[in-house]
């Protein structure tokens, strides 16, 4: 199958990566030229685990293409995936100013049939208003149909996700475009779910603000544990088992973030409101989020009193492990509070430190974690890197001023570190 995608941020990448390795013919697509320069010459703009031998092997093989194009994509491919932002506008809504303009786009060079598939988290609705925008700017006055095809790849392990889905949701009526989507995605054995467009777009949402839930859920759980003294991994555990709940995502912790809850929950209420709802359960899920920060805040205040001149020791910037992204991460919230407070900040990262230093260039940043130890009044675990867990954690201590660990992750097992003589402060526990 031929198959063009508008976009080379992380979804349209890594979509046209594995798409290509499966076999499909795939463009890339983007306007930016020096992004295009740079993934022709094999550099990928991203940390993501398989993602730059994906790319390489591919472009070797022959099966993906860049191109700064639109018109050579939609000449050349029966499918044209929009994967271009949707970024957060100041009051919660999605700014749909780039989907917009790619939808004009294709429509000025639209000559023949051609599906036009949304992967960007978009606002229900949409899709109605991308046929519109198609049918209004299309000069040859072609066939087409749009289709909504959500993604729900996790970052850090975006390939398998891609590779191996839970499901496929096709949001489409037409049944020419249902076939042709069923053959993009028949060698992925996935189970598909065929759905009309509005609610192959809600579902997006709805997921992702049904998985901020359950976090946040388990974050609240984690202040009655702390009150009535009991442990919220074990009240987890205990919940997990139950196949109707699940064991994932009831990780308390110091909140979420990313390029994707924070924005899609803000959206969601949003939407809902436009809609007629008052999605009051979403904002509680919001405020929890924002609280549990505040929270872990509280606790070091505590303990240190004034952090004016303080050395803060910060394990992690990423918002999550296995990635470098730090859009929306907790950890660099707390970053900016600490050195907003006076703090010196010395933090290590095994993959974010770049994309942190170009934010909060006045972060001390360590080249090991064991360096961030030194003279160190307490640490902090922001991110959940497995790397964390099985650091020295003795020569840690020997390097600091006093042993203190705020684990904003429960990352480390309370009682070792208790028996070897930290002052430990987790989560729930
Ligand atoms: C999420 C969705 O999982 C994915 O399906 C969607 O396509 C995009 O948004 P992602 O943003 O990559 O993916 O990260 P995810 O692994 O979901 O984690 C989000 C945040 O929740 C992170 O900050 C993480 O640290 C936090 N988290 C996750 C917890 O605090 N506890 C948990 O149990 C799980």
């Amino acid at each position: 199958m031929k198959i063009s995608i508008i976009g080379s941020g992380y979804v349209g990448l890594t979509t046209g990566a594995c798409f290509a390795d499966i076999g499909h013919e795939v463009i890339c697509i983007d306007n930016d030229s020096n992004k295009i320069k740079s993934l022709l010459a094999g550099n990928i703009p991203i940390y993501e685990p398989g993602l730059e031998e994906l790319v390489q092997k591919n472009v070797k093989k022959g099966t993906l293409h860049f191109t700064e194009s639109i018109e050579e994509g939609v000449e050349k491919s029966l499918v044209i995936f929009i994967a271009v932002p949707t970024p957060p506008l100041e009051d919660g809504s999605v700014d749909m100013t780039y989907i917009e303009k790619v939808a004009r786009q294709i429509a000025a060079v639209l000559k023949d049939y051609r599906v036009i598939v949304d992967k960007s988290t978009v606002p229900v609705k949409t899709g109605e208003k991308v046929y519109q925008t198609i049918k209004r700017y299309n000069s040859h006055n072609s066939e087409f149909d749009v289709v909504s095809n959500p993604e729900f790849l996790r970052e850090g392990v975006a390939i398998h996700d891609l590779l191996y889905p839970d499901r496929v949701v096709i949001g489409a009526t037409s049944e020419r475009a249902i076939k042709i989507m069923k053959e993009v995605y028949a060698p992925f054995k996935a189970p598909i779910l065929i759905t009309d467009l509005n609610s192959a777009e809600l579902i997006k949402h709805a997921s992702n603000s049904f998985l901020a839930l359950k976090i946040s859920y388990i974050n609240a759980l984690s202040r009655i544990c702390e009150a009535a003294g009991a442990n919220v991994q074990m009240v987890a555990e205990g919940m997990g088992l139950d196949h109707r709940i699940g064991k994932h995502f009831l990780k308390a912790g110091i909140g979420w973030g990313g390029s994707c809850f924070p924005k899609d929950v803000a959206a969601f209420i949003k939407i809902s409101q436009e809609l007629g709802y008052d999605f009051k359960l979403l904002k509680e899920v919001s405020q929890i989020n924002n609280d549990q920060k505040e929270i872990f805040l509280r606790k070091i205040r505590n303990v240190l009193w004034v952090l004016k001149d303080k050395r803060i020791g910060l394990l992690g910037l990423a918002f999550k492990n296995n990635t470098d992204d730090v859009r929306c991460s907790v950890a660099m919230d707390l970053a900016r509070v600490f050195l907003k407070e006076g703090a010196i900040v010395q933090a290590y990262d095994p993959k974010a430190m770049r994309k942190a230093e170009e934010v909060l260039p006045s972060i001390h940043y360590c080249s090991s974690a064991l360096d961030v130890a030194e003279e160190a009044d307490c640490i902090v675990i922001a991110t959940e890197w497995e790397e964390f867990i099985n650091l020295d954690w003795k020569s840690m201590k020997s390097k600091m001023i006093s042993p203190i660990i705020f684990d904003g992750r429960n990352l480390l097992d309370k009682k070792k570190m208790i028996e070897m003589g930290y002052h430990y402060v987790g989560v729930g526990n």
